[in-house]
């Protein structure tokens, strides 16, 4: 075999820098890729073939993560050291860690949309795929996108880079979805069924749980509603619940 004809054909392994990009490629020599286009194939080949990265959440809240003056008393670089009890939940949410369902019952206050937000930014990021974003109402999601969602990408380079902003004409940005490269956001009320069942979703953010109706356009439980979501991610999907108690001393029952 010539070696001026024979491309060799990665087959297997990586190790990813900080960033997620592959960093090696275990190549082997046997299979003639000689052809114009050859390298384009492999570079998009070796891109699909890259492992979420071995990063947390917090790192990445850490290093990319902007608190806004709109939401925040706070503003400007997010210290996962300032609310440090959260650094577990969020690494819970990240790729490595084992867990599918973190559930976080919690006083008022205390950091947790932001954690959620942060999942969020990492997730447009480092590890796309399909989400799904869950407030009590689609008033309310609708209210989160603008007060909160669109800082969170408007004020991280890194995701104002890969969410083009929401305009008229754009049919892949709206208030209530967004689009970026490998994956989209949408986000929706835990008062409609059709909202729920809109799509397959790897990852779910059910914010203000307490609050969800017990049943939604009387299809039956939200929760149940959106986890059903899920259901061909398998080992890889991930739902993040939070809420806190109301004082009515009596929660559903969600497990
Ligand atoms: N690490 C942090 N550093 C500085 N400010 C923070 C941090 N985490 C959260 N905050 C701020 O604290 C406030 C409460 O945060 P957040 O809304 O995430 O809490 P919550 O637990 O979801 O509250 P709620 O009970 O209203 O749902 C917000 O203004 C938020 O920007
Ligand atoms: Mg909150």
């Amino acid at each position: 075999m010539s070696e001026r004809n024979s491309t060799p054909l990665p087959i297997s392994g990586s190790t990813s820098g900080d960033d997620g990009d592959l960093t090696e490629v275990q190549l082997t020599e046997g299979l003639d890729l000689g052809f114009d286009g050859a390298e384009d194939v492999l570079r998009v080949w070796r891109r699909g073939m890259r492992p979420d990265p071995d990063l947390t959440v917090s790192e990445w809240a850490d290093q990319h993560r902007k608190l806004s003056s709109r939401a925040s008393a706070e503003p400007g670089q997010y210290r996962t050291a300032r609310t440090p009890y959260l650094r577990e939940i969020m690494d819970a949410l990240s790729p490595r860690h084992p867990a599918q369902r973190i559930s976080f019952m919690k006083a008022a206050q205390v950091g947790a949309t932001e954690a959620g937000n942060n999942w969020i930014g990492f997730v447009i990021h480092h590890a796309p795929g399909p989400m799904l974003a869950v407030l009590p109402t689609v008033e309310m999601a609708k209210r989160s996108s603008r007060g909160r969602l669109d800082p969170l990408i408007a004020e991280s380079p890194a995701l104002r880079e890969r969410v083009s902003p929401a305009r008229s004409r754009d049919a892949g940005n709206s208030m209530l979805s967004k689009e970026f490269p490998g994956g989209i956001l949408v986000l929706t009320g835990a008062n409609s069924a059709s909202g729920l069942r809109s799509m397959p979703a790897r990852y779910i953010f059910l914010d203000e749980v307490d609050a969800y109706p017990a049943s939604a356009d009387e299809e039956g439980d939200p929760v149940t509603l959106a986890e059903a979501r899920t259901t061909t991610f398998s080992h890889r999907r991930k739902v993040f619940m939070v809420s806190t108690p109301d004082d009515s001393g009596v929660e559903p029952d969600r497990t």
